[in-house]
């Protein structure tokens, strides 16, 4: 088995690095699915962002994007990973997987290491589908014929003491009803306003496993991540998922896939200035919940 994050030590200057040798840091991201850059000098924030844009691939932006996390930037192209409260874990998934629109990549940055916990758990998606395939065929048969539908209740702010917390109005990128509604329809949503002013809206059908260029294929989608954790005022997990046909995905569904992918996952312990690269179609992350003060931020790539 490949190494999980594979390690490139380094010192110096990582956009140098980066845009000196960006052929062969993207083969070997293809072969581990996540890399760890660790020893090189990035300082702060802005030298992450500079090594993002050595990289030299366009970025995708947290406005346009769908995510239901509460998010802030702190350069043009980096952002808090989830402002989601310490004690609370998030499970593993593949960015924005529950939406039509994700990033390929992710680029993170350790500023500040927790004093404990908060490590980013890595778990390859490719094993998991492998897996899941030979245990539950009925399953991935099924999701794969399918697809899968997620729900989310969006509040009408946003809720910070939520990793589901963003605001409807945000999330869409509208100020009221009539536009929100607008957004929903383009991207083939189903909705229901609630009484509170929150929205809870319902995907239309998306892909739960995606062929890679090469033809390995993964278990990209969101619905550990969603079964497991999408619980707040507002979210109740149970409701979160089902195929696309709209049957509850039940927890007897999911108990292989959550067994296969814990057994399969691979902590990174994060240690100041690491940046991270992972492979967004290949390998699932989360966060571990912490202690202490701690700042992971993230850049996405389109
Ligand atoms: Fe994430």
């Amino acid at each position: 088995m490949t190494d999980l994050p594979a390690i490139i030590p380094g010192g110096g200057d990582l956009a140098a690095f980066l845009s000196a040798n960006k052929p062969a840091v993207d083969a070997a991201l293809g072969d581990a699915g996540a890399l760890l850059f660790r020893g090189f000098d990035v300082p702060d924030p802005f030298a992450f962002d500079a090594a993002v844009e050595a990289y030299g691939e366009p970025g995708f932006t947290y406005e346009d994007s769908l995510s239901n996390a509460v998010r802030t930037n702190v350069t043009p192209r980096v952002f808090t990973a989830n402002e989601a409260p310490s004690t609370t874990e998030i499970f593993l998934h593949h960015e924005m997987a529950q939406t039509p629109i994700y990033p390929s990549k992710l680029f993170f940055y350790c500023e500040i290491a927790a004093e404990k916990g908060g490590a980013t758990p890595l778990c390859r998606s490719d094993w998991v589908l492998d897996r899941l395939d030979s245990e539950a065929p009925d399953f991935v048969a099924r999701v794969e014929a399918e697809g899968v539908r997620y729900t989310n209740v969006m509040p009408d702010s946003d809720d910070a003491g939520s990793g589901q917390g963003r605001s409807w109005r945000s999330t869409l990128s509208v100020d009221g009803r009539a536009a929100a509604e607008e957004r929903l329809k383009d991207l083939g949503y189903s909705w229901e306003w609630q009484d509170d002013e929150s929205l809870r809206a319902t995907t239309p059908a998306l892909p739960a496993i995606r062929e890679l260029e090469d033809g390995r294929k993964t278990f990209f989608n969101q619905l550990i991540a969603a079964f497991r954790g999408w619980a707040d005022s507002r979210n109740d997990p149970n409701r979160a998922i089902t195929f696309g046909g709209g049957e509850p995905i039940t927890s007897e569904d999911m108990a292989p896939a959550i067994a296969i992918a814990d057994k399969l996952t691979v902590d990174l312990a994060w240690q100041s200035g690491d940046v991270a690269l992972v492979d967004n179609f290949l390998v699932m992350h989360g966060r571990r919940p912490f202690e202490g003060k701690r700042r992971v931020l993230a850049s996405l790539v389109a």
